[in-house]
């Protein structure tokens, strides 16, 4: 934008309070896709907003669908105008700030080519090493894989043929990777050695959108800056720990996708675990980026291992059939499109872990997401023990409450903390009270698509918030017994939850059997 003070003074500190990014072309692979045009475009727009981007930056977009660079941005303006006036989308503004979207769209250039042809690779160098002579882009690339996963080995090779990985001294290189990585643990490890065999490790991004939420990242300011938290974040004081993401979208069109992945693979290894490793690793030694990942690997490494018959009976399935979700009739998951009449596909689960460390001996973790639910709700929620006994003995105290503390991820995001207190008046009763602290009451949250701070990230080479290989592997082999033992026994009740709902009876029965229960998505 010509106006901003960007353009004077590239080191300026933005107004977000940190400086911007170092010259760079993003090049985003698949940019006709949806993900470019509701999440990664938005993210860029709200980075310009910041002023976080340098006057450098310029965005390329690469498909093989038919399009001039007027074209793209045509497509993508619209896309900007349809989020405002619906403002249902990812991204959410009431007005479109002119200005900075005409600063970001006088940096696009389209290319249309095939990502199969080594010609359409040499046609990419060619425009980006012109960028770094005229826009001063200093040869410093941001490769966005926004493509269909078996595009991703293929697509990385021929960038490393055509030299385009290469790093220099003076310049930098590197890839951001979508889900899914791999649908299995030896896909993701074949992945792995396919990608390093044209790019070093420190080169590569690997994306879980979850950890751009605030909200994750605060499990981590909640434990490691408070004093008050750590010392009782233990087996010592916590009988069992629940993360939940419930959603109320069915699979939205996506049932040839959905159908070869299932609600397992779609959300667990990844974002459920992402969840998972924030609450439960070990400090780091520090916020460096080698730091949080060694700690986070080890946790999910120390999940143990599952025998098939352990699989059958810690974990539980379900797929929806007809129902009424938020108030609207919606089909059964086997009536949606592209997805098979008799699928086995699973839209819920649920499952038990436990984590073999000092930590966590004993401690019970379960994991639950599910599509059409009664309610969008993701959530950490960590009960503690009871009070050892009652003290309570000849009152009307019948029993005691357990204390809880809720971590709510998302929507509604904040942190609840439940504990019993004397009812008011001359005999003693307990009520179950609550302190919370809601986000919206102490901080002015930015627009957000999660995207920004990762893009941000990775133009600026912090990779704390990214996935290493070995996080990528952990949570496949965490999973894979459950994956193994429901190929090996396909199910026979499905469809065996209403859309709706919690879910299937059987996650009930999972909890009750240790004497617990969910807590309540309503
Ligand atoms: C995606 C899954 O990775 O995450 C979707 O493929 C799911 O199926 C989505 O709906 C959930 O993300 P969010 O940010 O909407 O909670």
């Amino acid at each position: 934008m010509e106006a901003m003070t960007l353009e004077k003074d590239q080191t300026a500190v933005a107004p977000c309070g940190v400086a911007p990014a170092p010259p760079c072309a993003m090049v985003i692979l698949g940019a006709a896709g949806d993900l470019t045009k509701r999440l990664l475009v938005p993210a860029l727009y709200d980075l310009v907003l910041e002023e976080r981007l340098p006057p450098q930056f310029r965005l390329v977009g690469v498909a093989v669908t038919p399009l001039t660079t007027a074209d793209w941005k045509q497509s993508l303006t619209d896309m900007m105008r349809q989020f405002v006036a619906e403002d249902d989308g990812e991204f959410h503004a009431d007005h479109i700030d002119e200005k900075a979207w005409r600063w970001l769209t006088e940096r696009m250039t389209y290319v249309q080519g095939d990502l199969n042809d080594p010609e359409m690779y040499r046609r990419l160098r060619d425009l980006l090493s012109d960028l770094d002579k005229n826009a001063g882009t200093a040869g410093n690339y941001l490769f966005y894989l926004a493509v269909p996963d078996r595009l991703f080995g293929p697509a990385i090779g021929r960038l490393g043929a055509a030299g385009l990985l290469q790093e220099g001294k003076d310049h930098w290189r590197r890839v951001v990777i979508e889900k899914p990585f791999g649908h299995d643990l030896e896909s993701a490890r074949a992945l792995n050695a396919q990608i390093l065999k044209a790019l070093k490790e420190h080169q590569i991004y690997r994306i879980d959108h979850f950890l751009g939420k605030e909200t994750v990242q605060n499990v981590m300011a909640l434990r490691f800056a408070n004093g008050l938290f750590e010392p009782i974040w233990n087996r010592e004081h916590i009988d069992h720990i629940q993360i939940t993401a419930g959603e109320t979208v069915g699979v939205e069109g996506r049932g040839k996708f959905y159908e070869k992945t299932g609600a397992l693979r779609d959300m667990v290894p990844n974002h459920m675990f992402q969840l998972l490793a924030m609450t439960a690793m070990e400090p780091p030694i520090s916020f460096e980026a080698e730091a949080v990942r060694a700690k986070k690997a080890e946790v999910i490494e120390a999940i143990r291992p599952m025998t098939e018959e352990e699989a059958l009976r810690n974990a539980v399935r379900g797929q929806y059939g007809t129902g009424t979700v938020l108030g609207r009739r919606v089909k059964a998951y086997r009536e949606e499109p592209d997805v098979a009449p008799h699928s086995t596909t699973e839209t819920f689960v649920a499952f038990k872990l436990n984590i073999d460390t000092w930590r966590w001996a004993g401690v019970p973790f379960y994991i639950r997401t599910g599509k059409y639910m009664s309610r969008r709700r993701t959530e950490i929620a960590i009960r503690f023990h009871q009070a050892p006994f009652s003290i309570f003995r000849g009152t009307d105290v019948e029993r005691l409450h357990s204390n809880w503390m809720i971590l709510r991820i998302q929507p509604d995001e904040g942190i609840g903390l439940e504990f019993a207190a004397k009812r008011p008046g001359p005999t003693v009763t307990l009520g179950n009270v609550s302190m919370d602290f809601a986000y919206k009451n102490y901080f002015k949250l930015a627009p957000n698509t999660g995207y920004e701070t990762l893009l941000y990230d990775c133009m600026i080479g912090d990779a704390t918030l990214f996935q290493r290989a070995d996080n990528i592997e952990a949570g496949w082999r965490a999973v894979q017994p459950i994956l193994d033992a429901w190929a090996k026994n396909p199910p026979k009740d499905f469809p065996n939850y209403s859309a709706g709902t919690s879910g299937p009876a059987t996650a009930n029965e999972l909890l009750a059997r240790n004497g617990h229960g969910w807590r309540g998505l309503d």
